[in-house]
């Protein structure tokens, strides 16, 4: 695919204008093109194409395991659904960490091949020279902090991060090392509110929470969790806005009870052919 100038690129720098205004940010994920529809006529600022695809939608059990090209072509179908907002690009596990080099070839792909306008990628620390090569290269970055999927490898590890006076001040100080290096905005996952409030308070780039509570400049969801999609048992932050499974699957109920009862398809719903092609198609057989 050849690179495209990422539409909604220029509206990246709204989500500072925005936290400059008090007004909160919504962050919605997406993985396809109904999906970046609804979110965009959803009225969403911004799009992320989260590495949590890998669960939603390839049902793998852990974000680990999503390749680079799979996370691309589902970016790539949000992209074409989205008309006036950024979208995000989710560095998958294995794309960034080991050298400067490797981040900065991921994150172009996420520009030119998916249309993106900034890339997210999880941790501090030794991830800064990733984010300051990402940045030194001409790509907004997206950090990410407290709760860190890409590094969870047993169902127990979603439990909340910083509440220890250690663990909470290591995230407080990876929050502000990423905004001091450059990142655009920083996600902050699953701390206590009280954390992810002191964190909005000490940075000056935008703070967009998950189970971060309710100071954070602005609130992202995983898509398939407001809408009640899938089976899986929701965070402790998620709101369910609707029981898409549910809704979905009763649709699917009655249509193969009209398929059994030949009540579907019904004449309307099929197509007619003259009766003279009919007897000639006949006769011809
Ligand atoms: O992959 C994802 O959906 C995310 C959000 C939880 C922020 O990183």
């Amino acid at each position: 695919m050849t690179a495209r100038t990422p539409r909604g690129a220029e509206a990246l720098p709204t989500l500072a204008a925005l936290r400059r205004r008090g007004a909160p940010i919504v962050m919605i994920t997406a993985y396809d093109y109904p999906g970046g529809r609804i979110a965009e006529q959803g009225g969403a600022d911004v799009v992320l194409v989260g590495d949590s695809a890998a669960n939603t939608v390839l049902g793998y059990a852990t974000t680990r395991e999503i390749s680079m090209d799979e996370l691309l072509m589902l970016t790539r179908a949000v992209r074409r659904a989205v008309r006036d907002i950024p979208v995000i690009g989710d560095l998958p596990f294995g794309s960034y960490e080991s050298s400067d080099e490797l981040a900065v070839a991921s994150a172009r792909r996420f520009m030119d091949e998916a249309g993106c306008s900034a890339v997210k990628l999880e941790g501090a620390g030794d991830m800064l020279p990733r984010v300051r090569a990402i940045i030194g290269a001409g790509i907004p970055v997206i950090g990410h902090v407290g709760l860190l999927p890409q590094s969870v490898t047993s169902p127990d590890g979603y439990r909340a991060r910083g509440r220890d006076v250690d663990q909470a001040l290591g995230i407080v100080a990876d929050a502000a090392s990423l905004a001091e290096a450059g990142c655009a905005a920083i996600v902050v996952e699953a701390v206590p509110s009280e954390i992810g409030a002191l964190i909005t308070e000490r940075v000056d780039v935008p703070v967009i929470g998950i189970g971060a509570g309710a100071a954070t400049d602005g609130q992202v969801l995983v898509y398939h969790d407001l809408l009640g999609y899938g089976e899986s048992r929701p965070a402790k932050f998620v709101r369910r806005y609707a029981a898409a499974h549910e809704l979905f699957v009763e649709a699917v109920r009655r249509w193969a009870g009209d398929v059994r009862a030949r009540t579907f398809p019904s004449r309307e719903e099929g197509y007619t052919i003259a009766p003279g092609v009919l007897d000639e198609v006949k006769s011809k057989l």
